[in-house]
């Protein structure tokens, strides 16, 4: 069979995989499909931000492929992995904190996202709510729980720049439109527990497709740390990574292919 367009990755090549990771950054794919309980992870192709590995739990295979950055690219990469057979997708990300008590290196399971995106308009009315797959919080929960990684359950903003959207402080024109002004502080006052910028495309884009779709994100900064040091996000990413293996192999458990 041919390959899709943008992951140039063939229905071959993924092995019959139905479940997929998703990180954004193209070199976090390697470092999950060699991470325990992923085993006999190799390279399949790399396209574009598109970085696609293939790596086994319990003989069951396993496909991880990088959706870039927001939620267009995001929608590119579950597209293609849904035509070429796989049904779940899980995210494995890196989030800014909102609030006061979630810190550097916890991580994030999102129950549902605030849609700041723009691509998830384009599955489904703003109305439509984002919410993640039932099955895989639980499953995110009990991996967390497992590992004894710190772990929040919640809800996130998923914002379509990382900049503006987010009322960084460190953007380089500084300056917020009218929109945008204040939301961060509305968000705290709703409870949102995080900042990042895939979850909500993921989550729409899923359940209108008939899909399953999760997401955990290791804790990089915070509103009075804005700054990403290597080591917080060496700390973050590995914790995000232990956590979305050890829950997709408890997934597997319940739901065998
Ligand atoms: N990703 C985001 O979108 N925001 C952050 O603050 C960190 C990671």
């Amino acid at each position: 069979m041919s390959s899709v367009y943008h992951l140039s990755v063939s229905e071959d090549e993924i092995a019959g995989a139905q479940i997929a990771l998703l990180p954004g950054d193209p070199a976090r794919v390697e470092k999950i499909a060699t991470t325990e309980p992923i085993k006999n992870g190799r390279f399949i192709a790399s396209h574009r931000e598109f970085c696609t590995w293939l790596g086994d739990i319990r003989r069951t295979p396993i496909v991880i492929t990088s959706t870039g950055i927001g939620g267009p690219s995001t929608t590119i990469v579950v597209e293609e992995l849904a035509r070429l057979g796989v049904h779940t997708f899980l995210r494995v990300g890196t989030t800014g904190a909102l609030q006061s008590f979630v810190n550097i290196g916890d991580v994030v399971i999102s129950t549902g996202a605030v849609r700041l995106d723009g691509a998830s308009a384009h599955y489904a009315p703003i109305e439509y709510p984002a919410v993640a797959d039932y099955a895989l919080v639980w499953a995110l929960v009990e991996a967390a729980r497992t590992l004894k990684i710190p772990y929040h359950v919640g809800i996130t903003c998923s914002s379509a720049t990382f900049y503006p959207g987010q009322e960084r402080s460190d953007s380089f024109g500084r300056y917020v439109i009218r929109e945008l002004k204040g939301t961060k502080r509305e968000w705290q006052r709703l409870g949102v527990l995080n900042y990042e910028m895939e979850a909500a495309t993921l989550f729409v884009m899923c359940s209108a497709l008939g899909l399953r779709a999760g997401c955990v994100c290791g804790v990089v900064d915070t509103p009075t740390q804005e700054e990403i040091s290597a080591e917080n996000l060496q700390v973050a990413e590995q914790n995000a990574i232990r956590v979305a293996g050890t829950a997709t192999e408890i997934f597997l458990e319940r739901h065998k292919p």
